[in-house]
């Protein structure tokens, strides 16, 4: 695609990758992503805003094809899908200098081999003039690095977020046009990488919301020219209280575990208690991270193998322990053959979770009639956990 102007001597220029389907090895992108770089002709100065996936360099490249100078490059984070193509953008514009945070200097030089002449740092609320455009540096820690930061570009109200406010979502649209898809991407986003920071991220709401925006461009997914829907979304993310929500991910090798959660599931439902349930042999972890975005409580559902939760298990618990929702309740329900410590095992694997353990049930072999009770017993306690503590 050639340069999108956005408004006068602004561009969005960058790369869609349409069939991305996986980030960091870990993450599903099952709408790909785009890696959006901004073009800023200012009347002294052109600023360029983030680069591009260094495999995307060659779109990057062409859109850059007729400008002869570029005098700054904006580093708002040094992970390499927005800064990996700097050093070469440096080869070809060789006066440019890279701006960035005073945390992002070091992580520059050392994750992308930048010399440490061609690197200025700015800091928090200082100011960069383009002529007659002037950018404002606005440091937004921990979204999702220690060293990010966000542009503020004064005279057009254009606030340049990078990963904060991002979606993956890969399109040839400019601005938003479908809030439902972008709701759940960006939700996805905060959920697999700025949750953990959430209590950050209410300063740095905070912080931006002090400004005029008309305009966020992320450096993912399409911008948004009605700022408000995402930053309402992020407020609702970050709230303390969760929501009246279970989450039962599980696992069954022959049909008891499984028998255990629908019998829970519907239980809970009863009480009002609204659940998601995962199968994590067939899920999208992804959709579990966003669920876990509200959750007030999680339950684990795990057969035993070799007196462990079940491998996968393992995994998603994990997951959920380095995302550090606000949960507040936790259980386990699963079988064993002849032996298990798999619960033991799982409280193990969640210090991150401040949680109140409700009592877990565990079953030997196939779920009989009081096994079903204990169940519902638990459904009760959640339910009744959720009404004393006003999670409705
Ligand atoms: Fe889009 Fe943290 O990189």
């Amino acid at each position: 695609m050639k340069p999108r102007k956005i408004k006068e001597n602004i561009f969005l220029i960058g790369g869609v990758d349409w069939n991305r389907r996986l980030f960091d090895s870990l993450i599903p992108l099952p709408d790909g992503t785009s890696y959006n770089a901004y073009l800023i002709k200012g009347s002294g100065k052109t600023a360029l805003l983030d680069t591009v996936d260094p495999k995307l360099v060659e779109f990057l490249f062409a859109q850059l094809e007729d400008v002869k100078n570029i005098d700054y490059i904006i580093s708002h984070h040094t992970e390499q899908d927005h800064s990996g193509s700097i050093p070469m953008i440096l080869e070809k514009y060789p006066n440019a200098k890279v701006i960035a945070s005073d945390k992002a200097k070091g992580m520059i030089m050392d994750h992308l081999l930048v010399p440490e002449e061609k690197i200025q740092v700015v800091k928090d609320g200082e100011e960069l003039s383009l002529g007659d455009k002037t950018l404002k540096f606005i440091y937004t820690p921990w979204v999702h690095w220690p060293e990010t930061m966000v542009t503020y570009l004064k005279e057009d109200n254009i606030l340049f977020s990078c990963d904060f406010f991002g979606s993956h979502i890969a399109t040839s649209d400019i601005f938003v046009t479908d809030e439902g898809l972008v709701y759940e991407s960006a939700k996805r986003y905060f959920a697999e990488i700025m949750m953990p920071f959430r209590n950050i991220i209410k300063n740095n709401i905070k912080k931006v919301s002090e400004y005029k925006i008309d305009i966020i461009a992320p450096s993912h997914g399409p911008l948004y020219d009605k700022p408000e829907f995402i930053i309402e979304a992020y407020k609702d993310w970050i709230a303390d209280t969760p929501k009246n929500i279970a989450v039962i991910p599980y696992i069954s090798m022959h049909g008891s575990t499984e028998k255990m959660v629908m019998h829970l599931t519907a239980a809970l439902a009863e009480r009002g208690v609204k659940v998601h349930l995962f199968d994590l042999a067939v899920t999208d972890i992804g959709k579990l991270a966003i669920t876990l975005v509200d959750a007030a409580t999680i339950i684990i559902g795990t057969p035993t193998v070799h007196m462990s939760p079940h491998p996968v298990v393992t995994y998603a618990v994990q997951l959920a322990n380095i995302l550090r929702p606000k949960l507040k309740f936790a259980s386990v329900v699963g079988s064993y053959g002849w032996a298990t410590k798999a619960v033991e095992q799982i409280a193990g694997m969640i210090p991150n979770l401040k949680v109140e353990i409700l009592n877990p049930v565990i079953v030997k072999g196939y779920p009989k009639e009081e096994d079903l009770k204990a169940l519902d017993t638990l459904a009760q306690a959640v339910a009744d956990k959720h009404k004393e503590n006003n999670v409705i």
